[in-house]
């Protein structure tokens, strides 16, 4: 049984069908990547499977349990942890406020204080940055910021919206190698990405969404190599 299941999801806004019937799964463990142009449905599909917008249609199962109809916050408390697209971190508030915020589906303090160690660990900068308010940082911190906040939920799969979206090449490598070490770490990921050529080349497999429909599929490598893909996403 694949951790992720989403079956046949259909979503409009309004009359307008932003997702016409896709279909696909996340298995425990792996790093998934949903590629596509802009306004393909990429953020769409991480917001219903993420329970911030309701389908038509379709269903969305994790870890065997339907949660279509689960509200956004319960399903945080059951494992799942959304990086949203333009990080959304609270300008005003300090790092270290919002990190907490990520554990606020959390009890047990013990716990909270060993997943803030760990994040502080994987980025030292927020650590180093913790007092100051968030919309000071800069674009790579504010997204390094915005995964901590996720991992402090401790979750066992992680959403990532367009997490490279307007940093600097070398900021784009080091958050794809955070990315790694979050996996490497036992999360599973699915990353939604316009620079595909960077999250194939993290993924095990890949989907690509064009307006609305997955068009093709397959192992990441895979869809490096192929000729449609390379002309229509990685510029070759
Ligand atoms: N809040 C909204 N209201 C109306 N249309 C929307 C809204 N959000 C997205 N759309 C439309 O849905 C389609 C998919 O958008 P989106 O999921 O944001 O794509 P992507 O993340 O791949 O760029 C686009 O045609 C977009 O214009
Ligand atoms: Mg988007």
């Amino acid at each position: 049984m694949a951790m992720l299941e989403i079956k046949d999801l259909s979503v409009y806004y309004g009359v307008i069908q932003a997702l016409k019937g896709i279909s696909f799964e996340v298995n425990e463990g792996e790093v998934i990547a949903l590629i596509g142009a802009n306004g393909a449905g990429k953020t769409t599909t991480l917001h219903t499977v993420s329970g911030l917008i309701a389908p038509k249609s379709g269903s969305v199962i994790f870890e065997g349990q339907d949660i279509t109809k689960t509200p956004a916050h319960k399903i945080v408390s059951m494992g799942m942890a959304h990086v949203p697209e333009g990080r959304r971190v609270f300008a005003s508030l300090s790092v270290l406020q919002n990190l907490r915020l990520g554990a606020y589906t959390r009890n047990d303090k013990e716990e909270i204080e060993e997943s803030l160690r760990k994040v502080y660990k994987r980025f030292p900068r927020l650590e180093e940055r913790k007092n100051q308010p968030a919309g000071t940082l800069s674009g790579g911190e504010q997204q390094m910021l915005a995964m901590g906040r996720a991992l402090m939920s401790n979750p066992r799969i992680i959403l990532m919206d367009e997490p490279s979206m307007g940093l600097s090449p070398i900021l784009v490598n080091e958050i794809f190698d955070i990315i790694k070490e979050v996996s490497a770490g036992g999360t599973t990921v699915l990353l939604v990405e316009q620079n595909a050529k960077k999250a194939l080349s993290i993924a095990d497999r890949g989907y690509v969404l064009e307006t609305g429909r997955i068009v093709l599929e397959g192992k990441a490598q895979e869809l490096l190599n192929n000729k449609s893909v390379q002309s229509a996403y990685l510029g070759e």
